[in-house]
């Protein structure tokens, strides 16, 4: 996740399109109806059934159902977009559908979201094997890891100018879109309760999709989705309040001295896209004199060793800010642990796991990773802030979520304070301590229309830091409830 930012920018089916005859054949007997829905409904099925996982190699057995593969969203581009659903533990069709999304720009919910936070399975240290995570969010509910543009994880477009041009807006309309085909595949699905998830970057993704929603469902003759609310954390939310917040969260952990932190606050002006060489050069003093080896998504924990792996070391060098590349400077903010994610790159890059998920069945021209440069560079459009999306979903009675680890420095607690501060929405619920297992797991205050919620100790990743206090916040948040005050 990268953006370009200048640092002002926060830097940051074949479908079985069951056409809707039934509805036009309305003089038409019942039996001629219900011989219809039939067949439609073993259309359906057999959809999903060929995207069915019987079991993906090195796999615990698991009483949970698993899906997987192509829903495509361009028939002239020819774009398709991967997903990977995973079903509730238990009572799957009583349960919410949850979409979770990573940032990136650029990065892979399979690569983060499934395999090292919220999902079931954990890859071990060698890729041969999965081993379970206890602190599943499909404990919970049912879930959909969507890789989001074409060109992200295994999702591609075979027309191969679309990787340079992408942005903001394409991810909205083609998620959208794959949603509403997708609900074709899996009716069991359509008129259940959605919410949408994600984290950093996904912060643009999950307020853009929901709007993209609320519109989509506005429309006449089209299949509504029961979208109920959205959660996100570590999220990139506006470019001024975030960048203003960043630095004060680097001052006031003691990554950078009060000289260049003032001299920050004085040459940035944190609402231009593009800074001026004279910030940038301060921001370069900062990182490469200031902070240290640290790893900026969680500053108390030990970085990766960079002698580990090439993966892990490649990755550490284009995940760090303010290195210019191709004029441009990198700002990753998908976030992950360095040390995990060269295991994901094994293996979903193994064929066998490949053929067990349906993917890559085109041959797609490049590896899958779980990040992707291209994008990521050559980002084109990036809404500087989200916040008058955040009107409108209050407005439209969404539940929405925020929360936030609070060592991370890359998107961090300030950033998002400063941020939903503009929203000046009254405070329902005063701030007080949340308790996880007896233990304070974070601070939240109840808003009109928001709940905002810390996670202490966490990094940029929530759920891979903190899995068991992200499960408490994940389920008090489908249930609508405060969290826990004791
Ligand atoms: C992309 O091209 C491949 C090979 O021609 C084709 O099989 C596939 O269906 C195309 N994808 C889409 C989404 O049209
Ligand atoms: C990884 O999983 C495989 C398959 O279950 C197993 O054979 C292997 O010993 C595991 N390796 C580690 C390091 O846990
Ligand atoms: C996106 O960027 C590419 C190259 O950087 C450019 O050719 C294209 O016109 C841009 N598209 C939009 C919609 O800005
Ligand atoms: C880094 O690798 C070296 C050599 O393999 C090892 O001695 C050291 O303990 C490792 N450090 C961490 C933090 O894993
Ligand atoms: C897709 O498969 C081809 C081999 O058929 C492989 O070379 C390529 O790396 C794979 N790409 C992805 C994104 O999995």
């Amino acid at each position: 996740m990268a953006m370009d930012s200048g640092r002002g920018m926060m830097m940051m089916a074949f479908m079985a399109v069951l056409v809707v005859l039934i509805s036009s054949l309305n003089a038409t007997s019942g039996h001629v109806q219900e011989a219809a829905a039939a067949a439609s409904s073993a259309a359906a099925k057999e959809g999903e059934e060929a995207d069915r996982i019987l079991s993906l190699p090195g796999q615990p057995r698991v009483p949970f159902r698993q899906f997987s593969g192509y829903v495509a969203v361009h028939e002239a581009a020819g774009r398709a977009l991967f997903y990977w659903l995973t079903e509730a533990y238990s009572d799957p069709t009583s349960k919410p559908l949850v979409v979770w999304l990573n940032g990136g720009p650029g990065c892979s919910s399979v690569a983060y979201g499934a395999s090292e936070e919220i999902g079931p399975f954990r890859i071990n240290k060698t890729a041969s094997g999965l081993y379970l995570n206890k602190f599943s969010w499909n404990t919970a509910a049912n879930l959909l890891f969507l890789e989001t543009p074409a060109g992200v994880g295994f999702s591609y477009s075979n027309r191969s100018s679309d990787l340079l041009d992408t942005g903001d807006r394409c991810t909205a309309e083609d998620s959208l879109e794959f949603l509403v085909r997708w609900m074709e595949r899996f009716p069991r699905y359509k008129g259940r309760e959605v919410y949408l998830t994600g984290e950093s970057y996904a912060g643009h993704y999950v307020p853009q999709l929901a709007r993209q929603i609320m519109a989509h469902n506005l429309k006449p003759k089209h299949s509504i989705i029961n979208l109920r609310g959205i959660m996100v954390g570590n999220a990139v939310t506006d470019n001024y309040y975030d960048n203003m917040g960043t630095v004060t969260y680097w001052w006031s952990h003691a990554m950078i001295s009060d000289r260049t932190y003032e001299q920050l606050m004085s040459t940035c002006d944190f609402r231009r896209q593009k800074e001026s060489n004279e910030c940038e050069s301060v921001y370069s003093y900062a990182m490469d004199q200031e902070f240290g080896n640290i790893d900026q998504y969680n500053i108390y924990a030990p970085p990766c060793n960079s002698s580990e792996g090439s993966a892990a070391s490649r990755r550490q060098s284009i995940r760090l800010p303010h290195r210019p590349r191709h004029g441009k400077i990198l700002r990753q903010i998908s976030g992950y642990d360095p040390c995990t994610e060269k295991y994901a790159e094994t293996y979903y890059n193994r064929p066998d796991v490949q053929r067990a998920l349906h993917a890559n069945t085109t041959k797609i021209p490049y590896k899958w990773t779980a990040c992707s440069e291209v994008l990521n560079r050559n980002w084109n459009d990036t809404e500087v802030s989200i916040l008058p999306i955040y009107r409108e979903m209050i407005a439209g009675g969404l539940r929405v979520w925020v929360f936030s680890g609070d060592v991370d420095s890359v998107v961090p607690v300030t950033a998002t304070r400063y941020s939903l501060a503009q929203l000046k929405l009254a405070t329902k619920i005063p701030w007080y301590p949340w308790y996880v297992k007896k233990q304070v797991g974070g601070w939240t205050e109840v808003y009109e229309g928001l709940t905002f919620a810390t996670v202490r100790g966490a990094g940029h990743e929530v759920p891979l830091f903190k899995p068991r206090a992200a499960l408490q916040l994940f389920k008090s948040f489908l249930r609508g409830k405060p969290l826990p005050k004791s």
